[in-house]
């Protein structure tokens, strides 16, 4: 085997994506907005990344780009070797329901479906079976096997952070992405999801990218990177 080729390996082994020159922007002409100005970024296999930065400087942009859910105007985001900018939208969404798991700023679960229900549903939208036992294991890892059937109006705002933390997880993710996932809770309350959250991450091996203001949050991660006018650096 050619020594370039091993070596592509190698880092598509050690390096869950790659994110090269990224920049977003909305508007053009007079109006144009420069949300992201040529942004890199490495996420390495089993490590957690921090973004911080002050409000309106880019983050959740940055955010759904590396979680497959907007496309960059510029730059490669490469995963597995490939840069799945490039892809159309049905194989992007398969390697994003496959490869991402995301915790939304607001936890945007579905009214209309149990906290049980609400975890297995990647699952289904992936076209697998189900894994009942996994989705009841990971909402007692949480915290909440006692509220497993309850709808999201009968739980706090942590409860239901903390399903919708579980319903990341649920895929097997190798990325879990994360917007702010303590943003609407109470210092206690953040403080358990915290550890209950880097818990899950360690135990599934998985890589996490996570935007917050939460300083304790952030000193957790093995990386930590400042946002600043879409402009990114190590903090
Ligand atoms: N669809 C859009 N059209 C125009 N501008 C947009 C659009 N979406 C985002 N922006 C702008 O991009 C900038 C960055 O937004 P983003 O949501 O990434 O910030 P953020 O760092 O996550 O902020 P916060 O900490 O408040 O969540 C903001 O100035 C925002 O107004
Ligand atoms: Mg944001």
């Amino acid at each position: 085997m050619a020594k370039s080729v091993k070596k592509g390996m190698a880092k598509a082994d050690s390096v869950v994506m790659e994110l090269t020159g990224i920049s977003r922007w909305y508007g053009e002409g007079a109006a144009k907005v420069d949300v992201l100005k040529g942004v890199n970024l490495t996420i390495p296999t089993g490590k957690s990344v921090a973004i911080v930065g002050p409000s309106g400087s880019g983050k959740s942009t940055l955010l759904h780009v590396a979680g497959l859910l907007d496309r960059p105007d510029a730059g490669e985001v490469i995963v597995g070797g490939m840069d799945v900018a490039k892809l159309n939208d049905d194989n992007v969404a398969a390697i994003r329901n496959a490869s991402c798991g995301f915790v939304y700023q607001f936890h945007h679960l579905l009214r209309e479906f149990t906290a049980l229900e609400n975890v297995f549903l990647p699952m289904t939208i992936g076209g697998k079976k189900p894994d009942l036992a996994r989705a009841e294991g990971f909402l007692k890892a949480v915290g909440l096997g006692h509220r497993m059937g309850h709808y999201p109006s009968q739980m706090s705002g942590g409860e239901q952070q903390r399903v919708a933390i579980a319903r990341a997880l649920m895929n097997k993710p190798r990325l879990l992405l994360a917007d702010e996932p303590t943003g609407n809770l109470d210092p206690h309350t953040a403080d358990e999801v915290v550890d209950m959250l880097f818990g899950l991450i360690k135990n599934e091996g998985m890589s996490a990218l996570i935007v917050t203001h939460n300083m304790d949050l952030a000193g957790k991660c093995d990386l930590v990177y400042r946002m600043d006018e879409g402009h990114l650096a190590k903090a």
